[in-house]
């Protein structure tokens, strides 16, 4: 009987089977120990040298090969996963002996360009297994509310988000774009049932390489009738909470391997923050913030200093250390820390050039990085900031009857410097007020002539939000960077494998 890993503990004492790859390998003199990674763990196998030809088949075993073995559960607390199964039949399927992805560090470009595999090591496994978590909560969200899920195509006749942002596609002999967004077509289904949501890949042609944008990302996307900012702020915090503690019930060991301070997700709770537009700029313009911001670079030099005197130390270990493993081990440690030491110091000259940005600020930007960063970092629960500008922001949102060169619209900033997360609105629900728009954006009215039939017959005040998926992966795990958030990242530049 094959048993899964981490079900081995209910197989005390018992003979079992199992399938995997080996993960690692030691030798002590008279004994082998595999490491078997099966998807769901990983368990050490022990061989003794008693049993000679079995003895030397696992020793000879590479990194990643493919195997079958049987043996003997022996419950041990000390092991990995709490159980050791002792090796009586080893089947190996494919011996591997030249895996690329060696155990030492390797470089972020390297391990991109080995993705395929790249995925076998903890705690890539870990963020898929996030991954899956976090879109089932958010499904569950909607489902539970009452809200059906509408599919959205991906080919579309026209822009949604900006024509500055399009991939242009060949459909049969017709210029066409891959959506940014389901909103539009979503729109129309709210009219039809009321409460819709739609969950798909998007795509955005930014030609920037940063840290939190991809050319394919994934965004879930509720639209709601008769909804006012209200409505859409209930639903966006209910669905970060939810997703929050779905991720805390599930995913303890995996947030351990990430490193993830859990501290600071425990305090996700409602209610969360609320500021307009306007308020956050006074905020960026006090005097409290320039404090704030020198405090962070002190912080941060304090941090760098502190980085540095940890690779003087490690590199004085290293000359006196004799044997071959305590060298690569250090090796691997002084990569680690100067990989760190070479982002702190691109943060911190980053941080004192754009000391004095957040003061001279004017009203009528768009928030970039950098001031959302700032704002963000003031709270520890997520903020919504409200009413924007109208120019900076898209066609279809809702003109601010209480101040006309703003609309209503929402973006959720996580905390810790995250940033925009969720970006929404309600929708400008007046044909003549829609039509006016679209001209001073110099849009064409005959590819949306489908959307404007919305606000001929019945139309209502209505509006949603659109959560990127990738970005919440980034904030909840505490990446640094959007790459590692999905299965195959597509940037700019970086389309294989
Ligand atoms: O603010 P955005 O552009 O809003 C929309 O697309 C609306 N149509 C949503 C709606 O109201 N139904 O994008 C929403 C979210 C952002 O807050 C961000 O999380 C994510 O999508 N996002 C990206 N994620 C990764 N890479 C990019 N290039 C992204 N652009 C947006
Ligand atoms: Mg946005």
């Amino acid at each position: 009987m094959f048993v899964a890993i981490k079900d081995l503990k209910q197989h005390a004492d018992q003979e079992i089977s199992l399938r995997g790859w080996l993960y690692g390998k030691r030798s002590g003199g008279k004994i082998v120990f595999l490491l078997v990674r099966d998807g769901t763990g990983i368990c050490q196998c022990v061989v003794d040298a008693s049993q000679a030809d079995l003895f030397k088949t696992a020793s000879d075993l590479g990194q990643e090969s493919s195997l079958s073995l049987s043996g003997n559960v022996r419950i041990d607390e000390r092991a990995p996963g709490g159980a050791e199964i002792t090796v009586t039949g080893l089947d190996v399927i494919q011996n591997v002996a030249d895996y690329p992805i060696s155990r030492k560090a390797h470089g972020v470009e390297f391990l991109m360009q080995h993705r395929h595999l790249w995925f076998r090591s903890p705690r890539q496994a870990a963020l898929l297994r996030i991954r899956h978590t976090i879109i089932q909560s958010a499904r569950g969200y909607f489902d539970d509310a009452g809200f059906t899920l509408i599919d959205t195509p991906i080919l579309s006749p026209g822009a949604a988000e900006g024509a500055g942002t399009l991939f242009k596609v060949d459909y049969f002999g017709d210029e066409v774009y891959l959506a940014q967004t389901g909103q539009l077509y979503l729109e129309s289904a709210a009219m039809a049932l009321g409460k819709v949501y739609c969950f798909g890949p998007t795509f955005r042609a930014e030609k920037s390489k940063t840290r939190r944008h991809l050319a394919e990302f994934w965004m879930i996307e509720p639209e709601i009738a008769f909804a006012d900012l209200d409505t859409l702020l209930h639903h966006a915090e209910g669905l970060v909470c939810r997703i929050v503690s779905d991720l805390l019930k599930k995913h303890r060991d995996d947030l351990a391997t990430l490193g993830r301070n859990v501290a600071a997700l425990e305090k996700i709770a409602p209610p969360f923050h609320r500021l307009s537009y306007t308020d956050a700029v006074d905020l960026l313009h006090s005097d409290k913030i320039q404090g704030w911001i020198e405090d962070q670079l002190a912080r941060d030099q304090a941090q760098l200093d502190e980085a540095l005197k940890q690779v003087a130390d490690l590199e004085q270990q290293r000359a006196a250390a004799k044997k071959g493993w305590q060298q690569e081990k250090l090796d691997q440690q002084i990569r680690e820390v100067r990989e760190t030491i070479r982002e702190l110091e691109m943060d911190l000259a980053n941080r004192r050039e754009h000391r004095g940005d957040a003061k001279r600020f004017e009203w009528g930007h768009d928030f970039g990085a950098d001031e959302e960063a700032i704002i963000s970092r003031q709270f520890e629960k997520p903020v919504f900031v409200t009413e924007y500008p109208k120019h900076v922001k898209a066609f279809y949102m809702k003109t601010n009857p209480a101040r006309a060169d703003t609309v209503l619209n929402v973006d959720m900033l996580a905390p810790e410097g995250y940033g925009e997360v969720i970006g929404g609105s309600v929708r400008e629900d007046r044909l003549d007020a829609l039509l006016e728009r679209m001209k001073e954006d110099g849009m064409p009215t005959a590819p949306y002539e489908w959307y404007l039939d919305l606000r001929r017959y019945g139309s209502v005040p209505h509006g949603g939000f659109g959560l990127g998926i990738e970005r919440t992966i980034a904030w909840l795990c505490g990446l640094r960077h959007i790459r590692e958030t999905i299965p195959f990242p597509r940037m700019m530049g970086k389309i294989y494998p």
